[in-house]
């Protein structure tokens, strides 16, 4: 009997163990119907009844013979895979026993007595005293510790056969584990690629408006600096001809008539005050224009590929500058109202490129958010400050929008959710931030809403983020002492 070791071999192994132990078994029961059969033979008178105990004696020893061939052979039709074992053979072919032998011999001697003639059937028959004598003692002592050889080698296979199955269970229970690690792997690697994909879209996008910015920026300020350059020696140029007009009024009190009429005209007086005046406040615009240039510049900034020492309030400022022209009423919606409440903050090392891309996202949605509600006065309040052991810096972003539903701040920092129509929200800008607050500058994001009232977002960045919070405290503990 082989090994198997699948769980379809296990239930074949099985069904060919019980053919065996039952056509075994029969063949004790067979002998024994035979010789039972022989007996009764040469017993009755009747000859009708002679040839029915002569067929019936002759199938059971036919079987008998087939059933042997097939545990010694094999036989597909009865399930019998041939192949004794070792000790089984002995029993079959070997001393004491040579049960093989043994049962041929007494096939030969019953089929003898089946073709024996009516006179030659009596108790003195030769096969039948072989018969007899046999199917009680060597052929039945032989048949039997076969027999019990078949059932021992059974109970071991079964045994095997049972170890093999809990083994073959305990090896499905670890596949599936194993196959459960993996889908979760890739769920997860499917994730980050998720991520990693709307990230490159974002910045992607970011990147193309911040080179617009940066262009428009560049192009307007260099005629601009024609402008602005040349405002304070034209007010030089036009203080110098007021005091020459004031030199000739001194020296020629009286001018000529037609002098005197293009002084009227011109109301020189009035012009000498005013053009002044108009000179400052040309500077004044020149300066909000340089100002404004300079929050371009800022506001776009590519500095994907190093830290830098900055003031965090530039990088907001300058992202609502952009932002300005939403925050202005328009048709039924009220402009939004700024509330800055800005703290006392050092200079911190980041992204700057990428935080006001932060700044950016979080504003444009409290301004979309505000938008929903008409005739709303709306406010965004930007609280910055610094965290009480002086290691990262807060900034709060408010807005008395309509807020969000519980549903709604479950899923806020997925990738690719939104609630606003097709073509105006990708759902990437908080998924983006987040990324950006929390994965590269060791920050947090986090959102408080209540519908009705509006939403706050809290982030929070290290002032150093390639120091770890320990380092930090140590650091704070440094500069204390
Ligand atoms: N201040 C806010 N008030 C109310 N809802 C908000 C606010 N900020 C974000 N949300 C909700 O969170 C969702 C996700 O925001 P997110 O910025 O990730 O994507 P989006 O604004 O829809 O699209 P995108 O920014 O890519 O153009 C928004 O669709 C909106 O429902
Ligand atoms: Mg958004």
């Amino acid at each position: 009997m082989g090994t198997y070791f699948d769980i379809d071999n296990i239930i074949t192994a099985r069904e060919i163990n019980a053919a065996i132990i039952n056509i075994s078994g029969r063949q004790r029961m067979l002998s024994q119907r035979a010789a039972l059969f022989a007996l009764q033979l040469v017993c009755t008178e009747d000859s009708c009844e002679q040839d029915r105990l002569r067929q019936k004696m002759l199938a059971a020893i036919d079987l008998m013979e087939r059933s042997h061939n097939g545990l010694i052979n094999g036989n597909p039709g009865m399930n019998l895979p041939g192949k004794p074992s070792k000790t089984v053979w002995k029993i079959y072919f070997e001393a004491p026993y040579y049960l093989s032998q043994q049962i041929r011999n007494y096939i030969t001697q019953v089929r003898a007595l089946g073709q024996a003639s009516r006179t030659e059937l009596n108790l003195k028959n030769i096969h039948l005293k072989y018969i007899l004598q046999v199917s009680e003692t060597e052929l039945l002592a032989g048949l039997d510790t076969v027999v019990s050889q078949y059932h021992k080698e059974s109970d071991s296979l079964q045994l095997q056969l049972e170890i093999k199955q809990a083994q073959l269970y305990q090896q499905s229970c670890t596949a599936t584990a194993t196959a459960h690690a993996h889908a979760k792997q890739l769920e997860r690697t499917l994730d980050d690629l998720q991520r990693t994909q709307s990230q490159l879209i974002q910045a992607e996008k970011f990147c193309s408006i911040g080179q617009m910015v940066a262009g428009v920026a560049h192009e307007i300020n260099n005629p601009f600096n024609f402008i602005y350059g040349n405002l304070q020696c034209t007010k030089e140029y036009i203080q110098d001809l007021f005091d020459l007009i004031n030199a000739y009024q001194e020296h020629y009190p009286n001018p000529l008539p037609s002098i005197q009429t293009k002084i009227d005209n011109i109301e020189l007086d009035f012009l000498q005050e005013d053009l002044p005046k108009i000179l400052d406040s040309m500077q004044l615009g020149a300066n909000r224009i340089r100002e404004i240039i300079l929050s371009l510049r800022n506001f776009s900034r590519t500095d994907q590929t190093s830290q830098q020492l900055v003031d965090l309030h530039q990088g907001i400022d300058s992202t609502l500058l952009i932002l300005r022209n939403r925050l202005k009423a328009c048709g039924n919606r009220q402009g939004v109202e700024i509330v800055k409440d800005y703290g006392n903050l050092p200079n911190i090392e980041c992204y700057v490129g990428q935080l006001n891309q932060v700044f950016m996202n979080i504003l444009s949605n409290a301004i979309d958010a505000l938008e929903e509600i008409p005739n709303h006065l709306g406010y965004i309040t930007i609280r910055t400050s610094l965290s009480p052991d002086c290691s990262r810096v807060i900034i709060q972003i408010a807005d008395n929008g309509p807020g969000m539903t519980p549903e709604v701040q479950d899923q806020l920092f997925d990738p690719f959710f939104t609630t606003k129509p097709l073509g105006k929200g990708t759902g990437l800008g908080l998924a983006i931030s987040h990324k950006i607050v929390v994965d590269t500058h060791r920050g947090s994001l986090k959102c408080e809403s209540f519908r009705g009232k509006g939403t706050e977002f809290w982030i929070e960045i290290p002032l150093q983020p390639s120091l770890s919070r320990s380092e930090c405290k140590l650091k704070q503990m440094a500069l204390n002492s």
